[in-house]
């Protein structure tokens, strides 16, 4: 008796810790537009559909998108922030769309722009009254509106176990990407203090001297003391760095050489 519970003990954490590994995708995450998934540059989006801060930066996405067409590759990922009640149900709706619509992109990016529209209608309070089903079906009821997936195949999608666990698998991969909110913005795999306010100038001052593009780039906004110099490293972001640091995008100034423990040469 003893010894098949101790077994069953190590059963039981031997199971936390396989599920605690986060499955690898069966084809790459998210949904990609622009050149292809290896362009020059690619930008992925984290984002939960139910989030403010994301459909803020949805848009200036979305311009990015019409801007550089197959000059980069732009990625979506779904990461449902559990303090946004619904968030994964409107997550599985984008993966429902893309099994419904055999992954076209333009469904796809449709579904989010449309999702954005009409936040409110799901987000915290709004459904405070509301049980599961109510919310499922209002989504349905609009996605149907909108003319991309009918009602009965969205509701039948809702309903699958696969496309659950591939919203599940979706929310792990972020989660390994170190993810911890929404929208994250990484180019080439690096993640970039993009937020709401960057303008598509701010996010050609980061992508056009990866594209090697001579367009002049980012304004100075900040006036540095005669010895140091002017180091503006991501949109809105200025440091003045010192005699020897380098500037480096994305970081700021940098010394990579100390003398004497403190000084940089
Ligand atoms: C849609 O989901 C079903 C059920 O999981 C699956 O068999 C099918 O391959 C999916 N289709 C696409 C295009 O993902």
């Amino acid at each position: 008796m003893q010894r098949t519970t101790i077994a069953l003990i190590f059963v039981a954490v031997y199971v936390s810790f396989a599920s605690a590994q986060a499955p690898i995708p069966s084809r790459p995450d998210g949904y990609g537009v622009g050149g292809p998934a290896d362009s020059h540059v690619v930008v992925e989006m984290f984002f939960d559909p139910l989030c403010p801060g994301c459909k803020a930066s949805w848009p200036t996405v979305l311009q990015l998108i019409q801007a550089y067409g197959t000059r980069i590759h732009v990625r979506i990922h779904t990461f449902p922030l559990p303090y946004h009640t619904n968030s994964f149900v409107a997550s599985q709706g984008l993966h429902v769309v893309a099994n419904v619509t055999s992954r076209n992109l333009d469904s796809i990016f449709q579904y989010a722009t449309k999702v954005f529209e009409n936040q409110e209608a799901w987000y915290n309070d709004a459904t405070k009254s509301m049980t599961m089903p109510q919310v499922v079906d209002s989504l349905a009821t609009f996605v149907a509106s909108t003319g991309l997936v009918t009602k009965d195949k969205f509701l039948a999608g809702m309903a699958m176990d696969d496309i659950n666990f591939e919203t599940r698998v979706s929310w792990k991969y972020a989660c390994s990407r170190g993810v911890l909110g929404t929208p994250t913005f990484f180019i080439n795999g690096v993640v970039i203090s993009a937020d709401p306010t960057w303008s598509l100038n701010d996010w050609k001052s980061v992508i056009d001297p990866i594209l090697g593009s001579n367009d002049k780039v980012s304004t100075p906004v900040k006036d540095c003391p005669p010895n140091e110099k002017e180091c503006t490293y991501a949109p809105h972001k200025t440091q003045c760095c010192l005699a020897g640091e380098s500037c480096i995008p994305n970081v700021g100034c940098r010394c990579f050489n100390m003398k004497n423990g403190n000084k940089c040469v």
